[in-house]
């Protein structure tokens, strides 16, 4: 999330730089200002009082600087340049595997793919395009023909497949990761990356799926970079422009290990995790006091991801406040704070719990289980089987799009 809000102040910070007069500041006070033929005030919050050099932004996110860089300092001609000695090996091609390999391959990068013979995967990259034998190998030889190691096997794998993987890991090379995980919890993954190779993390902030979509829309996904061992001096270098080179549009810097708290955090709270238990909380405190299904979802979870959210992302959340009744926004201001209240202690507890390494842990442990997946499809059954989303499946049913 903060990574998106964090794009959306950069994007409005680049409105500012190149000529913007004026900005909607929320959803009245733009109509009220239209209606007066006035111009809205600008949004405050986003100060950018000096432009650097090109490559090396330094934004101003709400009082704190931050370096970002940008795709259009790479373009392809100079990515193609920069790594016209390289081979890169990208090793695992599950969502980041799809997402980021066609892109290096679209970007015309000497890029190999190395995964399981036979595996899903190794039909997968197949559909894709890939060739066996000329650009689809065995992860042992992929990696024995590469300078430039991404490792992109599920975590779990990554640990498993480390005593196997680490001796082929010679001098020169490079070690990738859109993870910290492996590296940062190596007590717990065994990944202890040899001394003498430079490794580097390049984190898109969304799914593979996505990584490849805004690709091809022509814009490209906010990504972390981080290095993790520099041993040439290029490291920093290397991760920025194969960021672009994956697909990148905006690099934001971090550390693998802030890198891999927040994402561990973040995918547990509120992106994922935390807002399930909140719609599960709500929903069956409806149902409990005679609400029906229906109203239940559409109170919960439909006017949620189909009206309220989108305003939040598009304008931020005073822009969505703005946009509803009197009545709801006092209601809301009020409850914020109480929810805000009673939830910090447990993000307290959550972030306790990644920083301490219990959370990989756990991972590990599930993920590494030979009947992971069917263990994670029962799960997912369950899910699909609990009222409120069948509720959902029907209410989405009615939408235009959905009906014959
Ligand atoms: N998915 C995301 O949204 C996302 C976003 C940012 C970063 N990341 C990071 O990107 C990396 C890759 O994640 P992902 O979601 O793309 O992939 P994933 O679904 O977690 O992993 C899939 C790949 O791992 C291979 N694999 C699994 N077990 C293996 C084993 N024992 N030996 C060899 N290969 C094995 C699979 O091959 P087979 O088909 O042969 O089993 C497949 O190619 C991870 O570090 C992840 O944290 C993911």
């Amino acid at each position: 999330m903060a990574s998106r809000r964090a794009t959306r102040a950069l994007q409005s910070s680049f409105k500012q730089l190149s000529a913007p007069t004026v900005q909607r500041r929320t959803f009245v006070s733009a109509i009220n200002a239209a209606k007066a033929g006035a111009a809205a005030a600008p949004r405050a919050a986003v100060t950018v009082p000096f432009q650097q050099k090109r490559g090396v932004k330094t934004i101003d996110f709400a009082g704190q600087k931050e370096k970002v860089f940008e795709r259009e300092d790479w373009p392809r001609e100079k990515l193609l340049d920069y790594f016209k000695d390289d081979t890169l090996a990208l090793i695992g091609y599950g969502s980041q595997g799809h997402g980021q390999g066609l892109n290096l391959r679209d970007n015309g990068l000497n890029v190999i793919i190395g995964v399981r013979k036979n595996g899903a995967s190794w039909k997968e990259a197949q559909q894709d395009g890939w060739i066996p034998g000329t650009n689809l190998f065995d992860i042992d030889e992929a990696i024995s023909k590469s300078t430039i190691v991404m490792n992109l096997l599920s975590d779990a794998a990554q640990s498993e497949t480390w005593p196997a993987i680490k001796p082929q890991l010679t001098k020169g090379k490079t070690l990738y990761f859109s993870h910290g995980f492996s590296p940062v919890f190596k007590d717990l993954t065994k990944v202890d990356v040899p001394k003498d190779i430079d490794v580097i993390l390049v984190a898109p902030k969304g799914s593979g799926r996505t990584v490849r979509s805004l690709f091809r829309e022509g814009r490209g996904i906010n990504s972390s970079i981080a290095v993790f061992q520099d041993v040439t001096g290029k490291a920093e270098e290397k991760a920025i422009a194969l960021g672009v080179a994956v697909g990148s549009g905006y690099l934001y810097k971090t550390t693998f290990e802030k890198e891999v708290f927040s994402d561990l955090y973040g995918e547990r709270g509120c992106l994922m995790g935390g807002i399930h238990g909140m719609f599960l909380a709500q929903y069956e405190v409806l149902r409990e006091r005679g609400h029906s299904p229906s109203e239940a979802f559409n109170e919960t979870v439909e006017e949620a991801t189909q009206s309220l959210y989108p305003l939040i992302g598009a304008n931020g959340m005073d822009y969505m406040y703005a946009a509803c009744s009197t009545t709801a926004r006092r209601g809301a201001i009020d409850w914020s704070k109480r929810f805000k209240d009673n939830l910090k202690p447990l993000f307290e507890e959550l972030y306790e719990s990644v920083a301490t390494g219990k959370e990989t842990q756990r991972s590990l442990e599930f993920n590494s289980r030979p009947d992971y997946r069917e263990a994670y499809e029962k799960e997912m059954a369950d899910i699909q089987g609990l009222e409120i989303w069948r509720a959902g499946k029907a209410v989405r049913g009615l939408r235009p799009e959905n009906q014959k």
